[in-house]
Parts: C-alpha cells; structure tokens; sequence
C-alpha cells in the first residue's frame, strides 16, 4: 500500500542524502520517496544482493553501520559521487528474532550485536557526517527510533532502552550543533509492516492483535515515515531541532492501557 503525502509537495533537486539501511522495509521507501523529489540518494546496506532491486539511480555502497571503517567509507563515497551531503538518515537497527527475551535470557554475544548495530552503527554514522557538515556549515541528522523508545513493552530488554538512546542522541547533537547550521531530530515510528515486524508477527500476537493495539486500528506503512522524513529534513522544519517526531497511529498516546494485564496471573486487587 503506497500513500502520498497529500499535497504537499517538495523539492529536494540538488540536495544530497544518505540513507542507512535503505534495501529494504522503512529505509527503502525513504529512498524511494527521497529520489522521487530530486534528491542524489545514497543508500548503504548490509544487503548488497538485494541492493539489485533498488529503482535506478540509487547509488548502493555495502557497509555495516558496525564498522567504523564502513561508515567513513560511505560517507566519502557520497561526498566523492555526489558533492556534498546535506542529510543523513541513520535508519539500520536490528531486532532479530532471538531478542525477544527477557534481560536475563541475553546472551553476551546478542546483547553486544543489538548495541553495536542500533547504537554505535548510529553514532559512528553521525560522527563521519557531522564532520562534513561541519565544514559546509548546513546538515539534518535524522535518528529512525520508536515508538518503544519512548514507552516499554516486554521482551524489548535492548531494543526499547536503546531506541530511547537514539532518541537522546538527536537530542544531544541538536543541542550541540545548533549553532553551526545543523539540525539533528529523530522519528518515532509505531507499527510499520516492514520485514523486521512481519518476522516477529507471532511475537506480537500477530498482524491483528498488532493493528489493533494502535488507536487508528492498523499497521502503518513505510511510506508514512518515509513522508515524516522530508517534512522533518526540510527547510519547512527549519526551527525543528533536538526533538521526536512520534508517527505511530496514536499508541503512545494509548501507553499502558494498550494491552490486557501482560504477565498472566491474576489482577491485583486496588
Ligand atoms: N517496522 C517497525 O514497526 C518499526 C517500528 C519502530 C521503529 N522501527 C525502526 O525503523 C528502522 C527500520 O526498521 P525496518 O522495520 O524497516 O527494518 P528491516 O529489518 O525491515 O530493514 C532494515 C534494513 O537495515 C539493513 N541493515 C541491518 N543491519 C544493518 C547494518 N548493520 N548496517 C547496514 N544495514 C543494515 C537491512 O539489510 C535492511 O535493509 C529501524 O531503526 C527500526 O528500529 C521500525
């Protein structure tokens, strides 16, 4: 399902942005939707196999938002193929299926992956970025958090607190780059039907019970955060910093009363 953005249209010729993550799910239709009003988009990936299925004209470098190298690798890249780079989408976060546990079911080795993707593999990407927007004095930085940033659910013991700390993050670099031309917020998408969530579905009690835990009573499209990207990296947000913009049917709002007792057991008498 595609949904405009209404009449709202936008013009981003001649602007350059880097999308991470950008093969599939949210990442791609921020792409997508980025090329459609003219800017150059360089997406970087993990997925060079399906990067092929990108619309033409999207440049693809593979990297690892993990590795420092790859970061500063794609960074340069767009610099050198397109001149500049006026905004960075830091979009690439994990939520495998195995991390649907409790803290204390955690492996080392699983915990360490979610933080080296979801928080480093975003403050690497932001560092590489902001040192060339520094130099050229203009920049938006956008963090794709959640909605289980800003509120808990279960079974997100690294996922949640770290999707909060993206959102800190803009918060932290808008304070601090306020002055030089640049603009850090972050997204807080609700629901998305994307391949991270159809892969957890049963996880959350499937498509339905999923839908229906958003006031609006369904699964939002990439293409709603998609379109919160160009309103939020545009000159019409252009005293929008350090701040989150919630996309997510209404769920933060609904907050704890969302879902039935969750722990089983009986209700505690008030
Ligand atoms: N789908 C949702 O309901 C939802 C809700 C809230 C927030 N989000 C956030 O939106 C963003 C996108 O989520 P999605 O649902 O589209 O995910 P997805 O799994 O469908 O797609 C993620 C993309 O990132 C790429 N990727 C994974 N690890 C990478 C790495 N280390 N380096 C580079 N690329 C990597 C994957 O190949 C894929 O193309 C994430 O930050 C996620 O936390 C999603």
């Amino acid at each position: 399902m595609s949904r405009p953005a209404g009449s709202v249209q936008y013009d981003n010729r001649g602007r350059v942005v880097l999308v991470t993550g950008g093969v599939h799910g949210i990442g791609r239709a921020i792409c997508e939707r980025w090329q459609q009003t003219g800017a150059a988009v360089v997406c970087m990936d993990v997925d060079d196999e399906a990067a092929a299925t990108l619309p033409e004209g999207i440049l693809f470098v593979r990297g690892d938002t993990a590795e420092l190298s790859d970061c500063e690798h794609a960074v340069s890249f767009a610099v050198d193929r397109c001149g500049g780079l006026d905004v960075l989408i830091n979009n690439a976060a994990i939520q495998p299926k195995a991390s649907y546990v409790p803290q204390h079911q955690y492996s080392a080795e699983l915990w360490a992956r979610l933080v080296a993707v979801n928080l480093t593999g975003y403050a690497q990407m932001a560092g590489c970025a902001l040192r060339v927007m520094l130099l050229q004095g203009s920049g938006v930085v956008c963090n794709i958090g959640s909605a289980q940033g800003h509120r808990t659910a279960r079974q997100v013991a690294a996922y949640g607190p770290i999707k909060a700390a993206n959102l800190l993050q803009a918060r932290q670099w808008g304070v601090e780059y306020a002055r030089q031309g640049i603009r850090c917020v972050s997204i807080s998408p609700g629901a998305i039907l994307t391949p991270m969530v159809r892969a957890t579905l049963s996880e959350q009690g499937g498509a339905a019970a999923l839908a229906n835990r958003a006031p609006m009573g369904r699964i939002g499209d990439p293409d709603e955060i998609a379109a919160a990207t160009l309103w939020m990296c545009s000159s019409a947000a252009s005293y929008v910093t350090a701040t989150d913009l919630l996309v997510d049917g209404g769920i933060d709002a609904l907050a704890a009363f969302a879902e039935p007792w969750p722990m089983g057991g009986d209700v505690p008498e008030l």
